[in-house]
């Protein structure tokens, strides 16, 4: 049996915690035209935006090719670890979780070009 006091605890645990599906709603419409302004503003330095093949940094993907490398939700993961530690030579570039959504939605967006 759960005394009173117990219980008042586990109430205030069950109405702090955080409830991610919840908090997924409650945000901003993901949009693939607000990725492509971040993908030109902090990533065209370096990989090829849009449909063109050649980066300006040679090491770099063309987006193109990123998206069809990674089609499925695993791009969301590689941003998700750019933004925190980078990738090899890629140096970390911090971006908060709609900011990687709309970018995910943009590179996803771009048509391959064999298509
Ligand atoms: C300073 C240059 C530079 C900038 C700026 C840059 N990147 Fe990169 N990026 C690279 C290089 C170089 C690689 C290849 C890393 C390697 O494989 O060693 C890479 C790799 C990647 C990959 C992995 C591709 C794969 O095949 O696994 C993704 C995804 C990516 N970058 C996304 C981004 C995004 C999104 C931005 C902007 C927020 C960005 N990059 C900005 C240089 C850059």
């Amino acid at each position: 049996m759960i005394s009173a006091p117990h219980l008042t605890i586990l109430m205030a645990l069950l109405v702090t915690a955080p409830w991610p599906a919840q908090a997924k709603v409650t945000e901003r419409h993901t949009s693939a035209r607000a990725g492509e302004a971040i993908a030109y503003a902090r990533c065209a330095g370096c990989h090829a935006v849009g449909q063109s093949v050649a980066s300006p940094n040679a090491g770099a993907p063309a987006f193109e090719e990123v998206g069809r490398k990674y089609r499925s939700i695993r791009l969301e993961w590689e941003l998700e670890a750019i933004s925190d530690v980078g990738h090899y030579s890629m140096p970390a570039k911090p971006m908060d979780a709609q900011e990687i959504r709309n970018l995910t939605a943009y590179i996803r967006s771009i048509k391959p070009r064999d298509q």
